[in-house]
Formats: structure tokens, C-alpha cells, sequence
């Protein structure tokens, strides 16, 4: 398959623990604008992939290159702006901080960033509204459903105008309806923002939506089969 005008570029990416060889020379690339689902079973080496992508860790061999940023070059401080900056980090844990509110947590990236604090959050509230919870702004995350805690992390993730969102599970904590939501709510964002959606689950349902699926066995992606 040819992708024209690509956001992810992966070329031989090998990482090792110790022994163990996690990522076996993957290759792959993603387009501007796709939502994409990695698949596979536990332990394959999903998550470790998704982090070379965000430059959450480093690998040993190969080459990545993320919205024109070759991400192996990167030392520590330019790989925490490119976190900060070029990519909207997702886990399964939200990870908001308890003692302050959801427009105040979504503005806490674009505040390390330097960024103008009216500005900040003229655009949280914005960011906020698309999620849906233009009502809960001033709610502490211990005042929030697990889905809205959810996507007030997704706004967060927003914040600094990212082309890529990078998400790790997601949903893997979330009731069945609440999942359903959350997962609609990206292919929204790709529809609104223009985003690129890079998403490991385990959701069928999240993976039969998407545009694409990668599925990663034993740290190496299967051939695709044509669709
Ligand atoms: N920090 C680490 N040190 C040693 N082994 C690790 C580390 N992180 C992950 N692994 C191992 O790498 C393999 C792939 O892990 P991971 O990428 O988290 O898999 P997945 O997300 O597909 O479940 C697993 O066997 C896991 O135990
Ligand atoms: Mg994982």
C-alpha cells in the first residue's frame, strides 16, 4: 500500500530489553488524516511502539520520523518539546491532576509550553466544548465520570495544536457505552481537526471502525491483507 503525504514513517525499528527483542525491525507508515487501530495480542510490543512514536523511550535500530521530526536525533530536551509540542499523548489512565479542574488541567501543557495565559484558555474552553463537557469546566477530576475524565485527557492532549494523537488503550477502563462514546469522539476529531489517530486496543468494535488496522504479533507487524 502507497501513502501519499505521511505523518508516521517507521523504517526497521528494533528495540531490545536486555535478551529480549521487543520490536523486530517494524516498518510501516500512516497517512495525514487516518485513523489507525494496532492490534495484537498482550505483550506484543504495541505500547513500545507507540512510545518510540511519541519519543516516550528510545530504541536501538531503525528509523521514525513523526510530522517531519526524525525522532532517534532527538536528545532529552528536544524529545520532551516534541511530546509537549508535536504529539497528544492518551493512556488508559488519564493521569489529570486531582487538586485542579479540567480547564485548568487542559491548559497545563500549553503553560509549560510559555504559552499566553488568556489565550491558553479561550482555546481549553473551545477544546473542552468539543469533547462535550462545556458544562463540567470548573469539575475536579474526583468530580468527573470516568468517561469525562477521559476526554478532558484527550482535550489536554489538545491543547498545543498536535497533528497526531497517540493513544494507548484508551477505552481498556471504561464501561461498554462510555467506550463506544469515547471511541466516536476520535473519528470526530479527525473530522473537525484534520488529526491523524494512531490508537492500540483491544476493542473490536474501535478496530473494525477504523480506517486501518496494524496488527503486531510477537514484535512484528503482520502482512496486511488487502481491503
Ligand atoms: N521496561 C521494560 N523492561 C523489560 N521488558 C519490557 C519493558 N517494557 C516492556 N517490556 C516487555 O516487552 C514486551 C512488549 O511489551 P509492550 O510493548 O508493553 O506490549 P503490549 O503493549 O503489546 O502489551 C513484553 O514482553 C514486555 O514484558
Ligand atoms: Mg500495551
Amino acid at each position: 500500500m502507497t501513502i501519499h503525504n505521511s505523518i508516521i514513517k517507521v523504517e526497521g525499528l528494533r528495540k531490545r530489553y536486555g535478551e529480549l527483542e521487543v520490536l523486530k525491525g517494524v516498518s510501516m507508515e500512516i497517512g495525514r488524516g487516518e485513523v489507525v487501530a494496532i492490534v495484537g495480542p498482550s505483550g506484543a510490543g504495541k505500547t513500545t511502539l507507540l512510545h518510540a512514536i511519541g519519543a516516550l523511550s528510545s530504541f536501538d535500530e531503525g528509523r521514525v520520523v513523526v510530522d517531519g521530526v526524525d525522532v532517534g536525533t532527538l536528545g532529552s530536551d528536544a524529545a520532551a518539546d516534541f511530546r509537549n509540542q508535536r504529539v497528544g499523548l492518551v493512556f488508559q489512565f488519564h493521569y489529570l491532576l486531582p487538586e485542579f479542574s479540567a480547564l485548568e488541567n487542559v491548559c497545563i501543557p500549553a503553560l509549560i509550553a510559555g504559552r499566553n495565559k488568556g489565550e491558553v484558555e479561550a482555546e481549553a474552553r473551545e477544546l473542552l466544548a468539543l469533547v462535550g463537557l462545556s458544562e463540567r469546566l470548573s469539575h475536579k477530576p474526583s468530580q468527573l465520570s470516568g468517561g469525562e475524565q477521559q476526554r478532558v485527557a484527550i482535550a489536554r492532549a489538545l491543547i498545543n495544536h498536535p497533528h497526531l494523537l497517540l493513544a494507548d488503550e484508551p477505552s481498556g477502563n471504561l464501561d461498554t457505552r462510555t467506550r463506544g462514546e469515547i471511541h466516536r469522539l476520535f473519528f470526530d476529531l479527525r473530522d473537525r481537526l484534520g488529526l491523524t489517530v494512531v490508537v492500540v486496543t483491544h476493542d473490536g468494535e474501535l478496530a473494525a471502525m477504523s480506517d486501518r488496522r496494524l496488527t503486531i504479533v510477537d514484535g512484528e507487524l503482520q502482512q496486511q491483507s488487502a481491503e
